[in-house]
């Protein structure tokens, strides 16, 4: 089985590829669509609609962030946003007299094909380090420790990231259902 996964985040196809066995085929492609201002539940559907208008071929996108409870559930669907204004620094810098720490990823999967436009979601619970630790994956992986560890993201390879990750539960739950529908 063949299908496109649109990003351009070559650490997010490293990190599915991962998860994949040999019955699918994974190929990146990269595609600038437009991501709304809204909660990353519709920026996904609206994304895989876009993508798939352009394509015309099974495809998936992924959209995730990042979610801090002590700000509101900020930067949530503006992650990528103030990640690019502030970065990790700059989420130390707001949390610096913070005592709840608490936090979550939160991933979607948006499949579409041409009987089905479907969402997966993961969640990984989680809290923003003290200061930024590892320098493994992405993004706000060096302040991000997930529940039941004492390490960030960062400070874990890949397939340690991936016993917790959000877009790994995404990912299960599309795969379970690529097998059941064989598509
Ligand atoms: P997007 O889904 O590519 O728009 O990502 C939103 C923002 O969250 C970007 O700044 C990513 O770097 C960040 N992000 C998404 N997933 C992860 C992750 O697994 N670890 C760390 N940062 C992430």
């Amino acid at each position: 089985m063949k299908i496109t996964f649109v990003t351009s985040n070559i650490d997010k196809v490293k990190e599915i590829n991962q998860l994949v066995n040999d019955d699918i085929k994974i190929t990146q492609k990269n595609i600038d669509y437009p991501e709304i201002q809204a909660n990353i539940e519709k920026v996904a559907r609206k994304g895989v609609n876009w993508c798939y208008e352009k394509l015309t071929e099974p495809l998936f996108i992924e959209d995730s962030g990042l979610f801090i409870k002590s700000l509101n559930n900020f930067p949530g669907p503006f992650s990528s946003y103030v990640f690019d204004k502030i970065g990790n620094k700059g989420i130390l810098d707001l949390l610096a007299n913070e005592e709840n720490r608490s936090a979550y990823f939160l991933s979607i999967i948006a499949y579409k094909d041409k009987n089905h436009l479907k969402l997966f979601k993961g969640k990984t619970e989680g809290e923003i380090g003290k200061e930024r630790r590892g320098k493994h994956g992405f993004g706000y992986d060096p302040v991000f420790i997930p529940k039941s560890s004492n390490k960030t993201f960062g400070e874990m390879d890949r397939e340690e990231k991936n016993n917790y990750s959000h877009r790994k539960k995404a990912f299960k739950k599309f795969s379970k259902f690529l097998s059941s529908k064989n598509i």
